[in-house]
């Protein structure tokens, strides 16, 4: 990790954020950030990633420490590397120095975390955690507390409270988150040009993943997710990169930029690698385009996110019925899910700290309390059921895809028989996947779209593309 100068808006922030967490609950909280995993011996990792949770309030991305939480002050708990480490690692900043940059009221060695008492208890006790991903600070985080954890999903008692009040401040961005969420959008804007105008010279996927990751990595960021870039969309989360690029085919690139300290973004384009779309992807990239525009204007403080999520079917279905791929009145196919025979996925999740913001809770996220997900085909995958709020930041990313399994499915084939001319959606038999996403905030007004420099009109998308050629 490298510490480059004191930020006093970053230690405002955090200091806001711990203030609004003591004023939620009344128990302290100690948050772990978690270890990298060996690969074969114990100095060759899996790339180290900090818990969420941890970076939100401590704000760096600090391996194997603990920040205790208690009425608006932070204690952070880190080891200083040892002498030895300087040979392979250098200078690492010491814990005082960390403190400081974060605006930590005290710091201590880790073992401290167990060992030292307060003049009325130890600094575990009654103490609020949520459970990280990583199997080995999972057991200490345990051991320290002394009693076990429940999967970050289904909490309870102080746990759960907790929870619940971190999702309450995390869902609405502060200042300082999103400074550093616009940074991750630009980034990604520029990564998804350089992936269409890489195109026409690249002979495999993996070429226009390079020109991508390239301009991510040149910042000093990183991907948020394994980038997907395939000339098989309707492979939804495709993480191979070997198919040759042919004339004829669309390129789908889901590619997001993640910040230094943990912020990200979560963009998709579709693209047609010869640099013109045929007709028949131009008809269905159209219908998407549709959805997705409409969804975008529709976003505003007060609406049902699920609401947007049915106005992207009900356009998906009525630009389907179109074209003569579906058959039948517009509400009533939405209504019997057919056009999750071809938008197969909820319309987008919530963008944060994470790509999918707080998944690792499930859903206590991303449904409003004593909601649960439907079991209908076509609302199941939602992963966002909540009223929008000012601060939130959302995807929206629509999408056609003929998925084989669903399609030649016997179930789906004898529900949808009547619904569906299988007929004419054979002429679409270039069309494999399309999707196109954007990461939008909620603000006071309605909408602004933070990847929004990036075009998604396709005589523009075709533009890019011709460039470098
Ligand atoms: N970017 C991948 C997804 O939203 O699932
Ligand atoms: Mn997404």
């Amino acid at each position: 990790m490298k510490i480059t100068k004191s930020d006093d808006s970053l230690a405002n922030s955090l200091h806001q954020r711990r203030q609004k967490l003591a004023s939620l609950i009344n128990f302290p909280t100690i948050l772990w950030s978690g270890r990298s995993t060996p690969r074969n011996y114990p100095a060759l990792t899996f790339p180290f990633r900090a818990s969420s949770h941890f970076l939100y309030f401590s704000g760096l991305p600090l391996e194997n420490a603990a920040i205790r939480l208690e009425s608006g002050k932070l204690e952070l708990f880190l080891d200083d590397a040892p002498a030895s480490s300087t040979l392979w690692h250098g200078e690492m900043p010491k814990r005082a120095e960390i403190a400081e940059l974060i605006g930590a009221d005290a710091a201590f060695p880790m073992a401290e975390l167990k060992s030292r008492s307060s003049s009325r208890a130890p600094l575990t006790t009654n103490a609020a955690t949520i459970a990280v991903q990583d199997a080995f600070t999972q057991l200490q985080q345990s051991q320290i507390l002394d009693r076990p954890l429940a999967p970050p999903t289904s909490p309870t008692g102080i746990d759960l409270e907790l929870t619940k009040a971190i999702v309450s401040l995390r869902l609405s961005h502060d200042a300082a988150s999103l400074a550093e969420l616009r940074q991750a959008a630009a980034v990604t804007v520029e990564a998804h040009k350089a992936g269409m105008a890489a195109t026409r010279n690249a002979q495999i996927e993996a070429g226009v993943r390079a020109a991508m990751e390239s301009v991510i990595i040149s910042e000093n960021m990183t991907y948020a997710y394994p980038s997907i870039v395939t000339v098989h969309g309707e492979v939804l989360h495709s993480e191979h990169y070997h198919n040759s690029l042919q004339t004829g085919d669309l390129l789908l690139a889901d590619v997001g930029a993640e910040t230094s300290t943990g912020w990200a973004a979560d963009v998709t384009r579709t693209w047609p690698v010869s640099g013109k779309f045929s007709p028949t992807q131009r008809a269905i990239y159209d219908v998407v385009l549709a959805a997705h525009d409409a969804c975008i204007d529709y976003i505003s403080p007060g609406v049902e996110y699920q609401d947007i999520h049915l106005l992207a079917a009900r356009i998906m279905a009525e630009g389907l019925v179109d074209l003569g791929i579906l058959r039948g009145n517009v509400e009533d196919l939405v209504e019997m899910d057919a056009h999750a025979l071809f938008f197969v996925h909820g319309i987008g999740h919530l963008i944060g700290l994470d790509v999918h913001d707080m998944e690792d809770l499930g859903d206590l996220a991303g449904y409003e309390e004593g909601r649960t997900r439907s079991s209908r085909f076509g609302l199941g995958f939602l992963r966002l059921n909540r009223v929008l709020r000012p601060g939130m930041l959302v995807s929206i990313e629509p999408g056609f895809y003929q998925v084989p399994a669903i399609l030649n499915n016997p179930e789906n084939r004898t529900k949808y028989e009547d619904f569906v001319k299988w007929e004419e959606l054979e002429k679409f038999a270039d069309v494999r996947g399309i999707r196109i996403e954007d990461d939008i905030l909620v603000s006071e007004k309605g909408g602004e779209v933070l990847t929004g420099k990036l075009p998604t009109k396709a005589p523009e998308i075709e533009e890019l593309v011709a460039l470098n050629t």
